[in-house]
């Protein structure tokens, strides 16, 4: 009996493998796109840049230090593959100001045009006991981590609404998809990326929006040499367990996960999510007939 139960998951499994692509969105070009990547003068950020824009596309690195970004440009036009690419620099907090945030992305949009892709990579950790971790971090961590991302995705999503088309992507951490020793104050703002990025693609799905997470392992940054110097022994050594990757490498999967179509896991996600697309879409539908409705009177 077990075996038959086990055949029918391999099977229908396999089924949607199969029928992923049916169902996935168009792969996105990012050739010509304009793709706004904050926490994009460092680490992963910039190595999302880079890998963005050997495949054609225009940039706006966001982040604070005016000097880090100009480096960065630096280093990311070396990856240019035509001479019309542009990369932009725009030093704001992401996290303190939504207004601040709001007119940035507008000025990038009025040099570099819409945005078609948005990654929110600022982000910073750190690591301590529950009890010794100052209770301002906690605050902290909140603010840079989730407002960091909620302000940008704010910022341009109107637009994309308009124009039915874009990718936004969350950069979450492993450490967003399970609680661990030493996470009390950045794990949560990691796993409130989930809840914000899975409502949202709720709703924005039917304006041919997607978006995705993105979950790094440790990761050889300036960032994660930072975070290093607060581990507690036990974060370390659970830390030490698994290897530790190139930012280039997992920025190059995270670029395909976000522009090509969606991997099985997402696919079984997409068919659980069926109905519940379908009530969205029924309501989106019924809102314009009345839209519409209201101005023929
Ligand atoms: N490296 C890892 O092992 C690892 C693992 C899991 C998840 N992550 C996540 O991946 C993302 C990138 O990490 P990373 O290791 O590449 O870090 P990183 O090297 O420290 O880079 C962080 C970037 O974010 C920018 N930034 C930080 N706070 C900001 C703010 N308030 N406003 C605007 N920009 C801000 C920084 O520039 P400025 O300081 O100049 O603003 C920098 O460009 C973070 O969200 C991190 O949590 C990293």
């Amino acid at each position: 009996m077990l075996l038959v139960i086990a055949a029918f998951i391999v099977a229908f499994v396999l089924l949607l493998y199969m029928i992923s692509p049916l169902i996935s969105p168009k792969p996105f070009k990012l050739n010509g796109a304009h793709v706004v990547v904050t926490g994009g003068s460092s680490g992963i950020g910039k190595s999302i840049a880079m890998e963005c824009y050997r495949q054609g596309a225009f940039i706006t690195l966001v982040a604070r230090d005016e000097t880090k970004l100009v480096l960065a440009k630096k280093e990311v036009e070396k990856c240019a593959i035509n001479d019309k690419q542009v990369v932009l620099c725009i030093s704001v907090d992401v996290s303190s100001d939504y207004g601040q945030v709001e007119s940035v992305i507008k000025q990038a949009q009025e040099k570099l045009g819409p945005v078609d892709m948005l990654v929110n990579c600022a982000g910073t950790s750190i690591a301590g006991k529950f009890e010794e971790v100052d209770m301002d971090r906690f605050k902290k961590m909140m603010e840079v981590n989730f407002l960091g991302s909620v302000y940008p995705t704010r910022a341009v999503i109107t637009t994309m609404k308009e124009r039915r088309m874009g990718r936004i992507m969350f950069v979450s951490s492993q450490a967003g998809q399970i609680g661990l020793f030493g996470y009390t104050a950045y794990s949560p703002s990691k796993f409130a990326l989930r809840g914000l990025a899975e409502s949202l693609q709720m709703e924005m799905k039917p304006y041919n929006i997607y978006v995705t997470v993105a979950y790094p392992p440790d990761t050889d940054t300036p960032g994660f040499v930072e975070e290093n110097k607060t581990k507690p022994l036990e974060t370390r050594l659970i830390s030490e367990t698994a290897a530790v990757c190139q930012p280039d490498q997992v920025a190059k999967i995270f670029v395909k996960d976000t522009i090509v179509t969606m991997g099985l896991f997402r696919t079984i996600a997409l068919f659980y999510l069926c109905s519940f697309d379908s009530i969205v879409r029924r309501c989106m539908i019924q809102r314009e007939r009345a839209k519409a409705a209201d101005k023929r009177e």
